[in-house]
């Protein structure tokens, strides 16, 4: 069994929001599990998405903390891949209000945004000096955050993203794992087909990088595995229908459980995402779409203890093998409309080099199963840039190694 195997793993942390309210209608919740929280009065920023507040996705959030007696405050300037500019702003509104507690509601975008808000404010510090890895000193407002995209998990991750000059900045710091998630499918249901797609390939991608990630542990290994079997059978039919509620449901239930998983880490499948995303502007989960059957294909040489579980729940039931796994993984991504190859989204021949350089030297991941190794990354590339998956076999990626 894997899990039983994996118990006696190296010691390792898994961290968890401290209450998740969970079921349709669960947003309406919000504002009395805040008051529990020791938020007694006073104003609340709600750091919310635009389109989600113009479309009245965040009114049963805005109904209900104005039911338990606090005044919400909405800040929904936010931008798609959001700058440490529009963090700052979002500071500084907060700030201005002296808020008591940050709501985030939206897609990973709102969210991310909401962390580092509740981390400036709790620590008393400028947004600069919340990015990085494990700051010492900080702190956060009690934080809830309300995820209305099934994707990024971020309502449950210790990370925030933003950007500057077009590349990603992170702060990851245990903070920022938030005091309340709430898991409201009612939320997710007019998300447009498009988003549904990439944000669920994204979740797919979080769920199965963890598993291969060295540092997985018990807990995210069963993280990944619920919620790889959720989203195979979920995703397409809350794509091609988005008013299957059960699917919806399994959706964001499924991000969220990846979103655990993500106590591993990712690995090569979101350095190759990263490398894409620099050389053509699609939202991460297309670029996560893309890269994930190659890192599947990458890695399929490693020994990975119960590695035949993750093949086994990718493939429903059919193959124990990853090879066949990843196969399953691109024609899914077909299915749900999405690019299968870097030659679609405008990528040149002459750039693969390039981008396997940039994976190393930029992206590296301690954690891949597999050392990253420009010749073999190269080849990868190349298979990637016309979708030949077939291509991306180790028998053709790993040569010199078999010839030595
Ligand atoms: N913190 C983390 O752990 C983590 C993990 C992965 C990615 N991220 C970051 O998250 C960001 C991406 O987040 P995302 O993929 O959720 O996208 P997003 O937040 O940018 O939202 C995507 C689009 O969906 C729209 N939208 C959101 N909810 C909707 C709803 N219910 N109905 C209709 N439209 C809706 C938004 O307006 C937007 O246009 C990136 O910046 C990425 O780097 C963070
Ligand atoms: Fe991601």
């Amino acid at each position: 069994m894997t899990s039983a195997s994996l118990l006696v793993e190296d010691s390792r942390d898994y961290l968890s929001p401290r209450q998740v309210l969970v079921g349709d209608g669960s947003a309406a919740r919000l504002g009395d599990a805040l008051r529990t929280w020791g938020v007694a009065d006073g104003a609340v920023a709600v750091i919310a998405d635009r389109a989600v507040v113009n479309f009245g996705v965040a009114d049963p959030v805005l109904n209900s903390v104005a039911a338990a007696g606090l005044v919400a405050h909405v800040f929904a300037d936010i931008e798609g891949e959001p700058t440490v500019d529009t963090a700052e702003r979002a500071t500084e509104f907060a700030r201005g209000l002296g808020a008591a507690a940050i709501v985030g509601v939206g897609g990973g975008s709102a969210m991310d945004v909401a962390k580092i808000v509740a981390m400036a404010l709790g620590s008393g510090t400028e947004v600069r000096e919340c990015l990085g890895i494990d700051m010492p000193g900080r702190t956060v407002l009690p934080l809830a955050l309300v995820p209305t995209t099934t994707g990024t998990g971020a309502e449950v991750t210790r990370v925030a993203m933003l950007s500057e000059d077009g590349r990603k900045v992170i702060s990851s710091h245990r903070a920022l794992v938030p005091t309340l998630a709430v898991l409201d499918a009612e939320l997710v249901r007019g998300l447009p087909a498009g988003v549904t797609a990439s944000t669920g390939m994204d979740a797919l991608a979080h769920a199965v990088e963890a598993f291969l990630s060295t540092n997985r542990s018990a807990l995210s290994v069963e993280a990944s595995l619920r919620a790889v079997a959720l989203l195979r059978d979920a995703l397409p039919r809350a794509v091609a229908d988005g008013s299957d509620v059960p699917a919806r449901r399994a959706t964001l239930y499924g991000a969220h459980l990846a979103g655990l998983a993500l106590n591993a880490g990712v690995v090569l499948g979101h350095s190759l995402a990263y490398t894409i995303a620099n050389r053509a502007p699609l939202p991460h989960g297309v670029t996560c779409g893309l890269a994930l059957p190659y890192c599947l294909a990458y890695n399929a040489v490693a020994d990975i203890d119960g590695v035949e579980d993750l093949a086994l729940a990718l493939t429903g039931g059919r193959s124990a093998r990853l090879l066949d796994a990843a196969d399953w993984v691109a024609e899914l991504a077909a299915q749900v409309g999405l690019p299968t190859s870097l030659g679609a989204v405008g990528i040149q021949a002459t750039q693969l080099t390039d981008m396997a350089t940039e994976c190393i030297e930029r992206y590296p991941r301690a954690n891949n199963p597999v050392p990253f190794h420009h010749a073999p990354l190269t080849r990868l590339l190349q298979a990637l840039h016309t979708g030949d998956l077939a291509a991306a076999d180790p028998k053709h990626l790993y040569l010199e190694e078999s010839n030595a």
